[in-house]
């Protein structure tokens, strides 16, 4: 499964992007507000990776590359929750929403599916704003949702219906 967007290629992941989304997942600025602490070792990556693989070609959930490097994920783990992360070389570059928007319209596209969810630390600026660049409304806010390395962590809820996704791309081109 692949789709394209202008500057972007999202696909199904593999076994060898393994390297490359260690960079991801190992880095602590990318993982600040994460559901899991920094990856430590390859291992680690390694069974995070074969859970998206096992989740199969069909799974609206992708790698993301740009000339042919891979630079993170975005997509649906688990539908209708959306999840993304990029490398922090290539953030400020409009790179996320573009390849989550894709992700987000491919889903609506092919799935019988009403409403997207988003769950989002309060404290996360940059994917609180990717998110409602998006079209996502806020929905709710929890205290102490995650416990990650230790640390409770709190949740703003964001939810996207097909009509909130129309409005907010109205006049843009299709990606
Ligand atoms: C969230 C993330 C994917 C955004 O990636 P990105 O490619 O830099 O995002 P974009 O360039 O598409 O920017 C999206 C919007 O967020 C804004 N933004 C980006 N970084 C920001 C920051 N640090 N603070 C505030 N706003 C920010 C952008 O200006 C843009 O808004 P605009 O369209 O109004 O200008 C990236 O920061 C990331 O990988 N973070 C770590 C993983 C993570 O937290 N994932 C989300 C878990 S819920």
């Amino acid at each position: 499964m692949e789709i394209r967007t202008p500057r972007l290629i999202l696909r199904s992941a593999r076994p060898d992007d393994l390297e490359a989304m260690h960079a991801v997942l190992s880095d602590p600025r990318a993982t600040l507000w994460w559901s899991t602490p920094p990856h430590e070792t390859l291992e680690q990556t390694r069974e995070w990776l074969d859970g998206m693989i096992a989740n199969g070609p069909d799974h609206p959930d992708f790698v993301v590359e740009r000339d042919g490097r891979v630079i993170g994920k975005a997509g649906f783990w688990n539908l209708p929750d959306v999840g993304y992360i990029l490398h922090p070389d290539v953030w400020g570059q409009g790179l996320a929403s573009e390849a989550v928007g894709a992700a987000i319209d491919h889903v609506f596209r092919t799935r019988d599916i009403e409403s997207l969810t988003a769950d989002v630390d309060p404290e996360n600026a940059a994917s609180i704003r990717l998110l409602e660049r998006l079209g996502f409304i806020r929905t709710g806010f929890a205290e102490r949702t995650w416990n990650v390395g230790g640390v409770w962590k709190d949740s703003l809820y964001y939810a996207l219906t097909r009509a909130d996704r129309a409005a907010a791309t109205a006049g843009q081109a299709p990606a």
